[in-house]
């Protein structure tokens, strides 16, 4: 069946439904814009999706062009070009269309066209989003193509800082996209490694959500159904790229992951960026590869939410190691690497590593406290292979 559609109102307004990328002018519209910039990376500019998105909105009046200068694992300059674009062509709002890179970068374009500091001014520390000013932030219809990053209903931008090859992230509540049109057929055409990765990511921020210390029962309704739905339809999604039922569900349980990380990511998400930010490292296969070590790492802080999952999920065994066992299961179900070794990573990555990953934003969401040589010694057993349950 290929026919389920939804229209959502949050955590932003929702337009889910294979097709509906010819809804894309009346909502670029609906936002104000006659001049969209549609902003994406190099490699999908050249897909006949993209041409056709942008001859969609021309046909329909609307003055929109091509920003393609985006590269995966994003950099200011990416943002920097945009904007120069964004003004040289008089645009007057964004469409965000791509995978987590382009989503990211649009959004950060769409921040910084109206701003007079620099982008780093706007990392997500403290109060710093104050810092924005709001009304020359430009509006953005966001239309992902990729099931993993949920940065389409996210509020912030990952972005390298080449200064100091750190992950940073740039956050205002008005980032998240006005509007988010879904269209399962638009990621048909995603090759089955690329699917598995980015799926995995979604798998991670549900995952790490549910797990995160705090009391936020609407994050954690949200997160174990995306991980019901992850269960049942990425693996066919793997296999059978235009299966676009399985697609319709994945980006939505990957809609779901985002919405619900707002209560908090972990040491999945902080043992990843180091590694991306220094040796781009794709982050959805990261975060897939580290995941059973963090899950282990974390087991004391998990029994009693781990056997609500499991139960939640189907398993048959309803306890931390069912869902330990679970994953495991689904990485080599589709062709995840098992170690941080088998990509790229090295044992003396470890100790510069750590003090990074604690570092990072996401570490406060790890179910146990970390210290630097936590991360050391989790780098390890991520890069080793050292894995009581395999
Ligand atoms: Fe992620």
């Amino acid at each position: 069946m290929t026919t389920l559609r939804g229209n959502w109102n949050y955590p932003t307004l929702i337009r889910f439904g294979a097709g509906r990328i010819v809804e894309l002018p009346e909502h670029c519209r609906a936002l104000g814009m006659q001049r969209p910039l549609l902003v994406t990376d190099a490699g999908l500019a050249a897909l006949p999706m993209v041409a056709r998105a942008v001859k969609l909105c021309q046909d329909a009046g609307l003055g929109c062009e091509l920003f393609a200068d985006v590269q995966p694992n994003p950099v200011e300059a990416n943002v920097t070009a945009g904007v120069a674009a964004f003004k040289a062509g008089g645009h007057d709002g964004v469409i965000a269309f791509g995978g987590g890179s382009a989503l990211d970068t649009a959004k950060a374009i769409a921040l910084m066209v109206g701003q007079t500091r620099p982008i780093w001014d706007f990392e997500d520390r403290e109060d710093w989003f104050t810092r924005v000013n709001v009304a020359g932030m430009a509006p953005v219809v966001a239309v992902p193509t990729t099931a993993g990053t949920g940065s389409e209903v996210g509020r912030a931008s990952v972005l390298t800082d080449l200064r100091d090859h750190t992950k940073k992230i740039i956050f205002h509540p008005k980032m998240l996209p006005a509007i988010v049109l879904e269209d399962p057929e638009l990621t048909v055409g995603l090759p089955s490694h690329i699917t598995a990765a980015v799926g995995m990511d979604a798998l991670s921020h549900n995952l790490e959500a549910y797990c995160a210390p705090g009391y936020h029962p609407m994050a954690e309704g949200i997160a174990v159904e995306g991980m019901r739905l992850i269960r049942e339809w990425l693996p066919r999604a793997v296999s059978n790229g235009a299966d676009v039922e399985a697609r319709g569900h994945m980006l939505v349980a990957s809609s779901m992951g985002a919405t619900a990380f707002q209560k908090g990511l972990g040491a999945m998400h902080s043992l990843s960026h180091p590694c991306s930010a220094n040796l781009n490292t794709h982050h959805g296969l990261t975060n897939a590869v580290v995941m059973p070590y963090v899950l282990e790492w974390n087991r004391s802080a998990l029994e009693d939410r781990m056997t609500r999952l499991a139960a939640w999920l189907g398993l048959a065994d309803a306890s931390f190691d069912g869902v330990l066992q679970w994953v495991l299961d689904l990485r080599r179900e589709i062709s995840i690497p098992h170690t941080l070794a088998e990509i790229g990573v090295r044992e003396e990555h470890a100790r510069p590593f750590a003090p990074q990953a604690l570092n990072d934003p996401s570490t406060g969401g790890n179910p146990l406290p970390m210290t630097e040589r936590d991360f050391e010694q989790l780098y390890l057993n991520c890069i080793r292979g050292t894995l009581a349950a395999a």
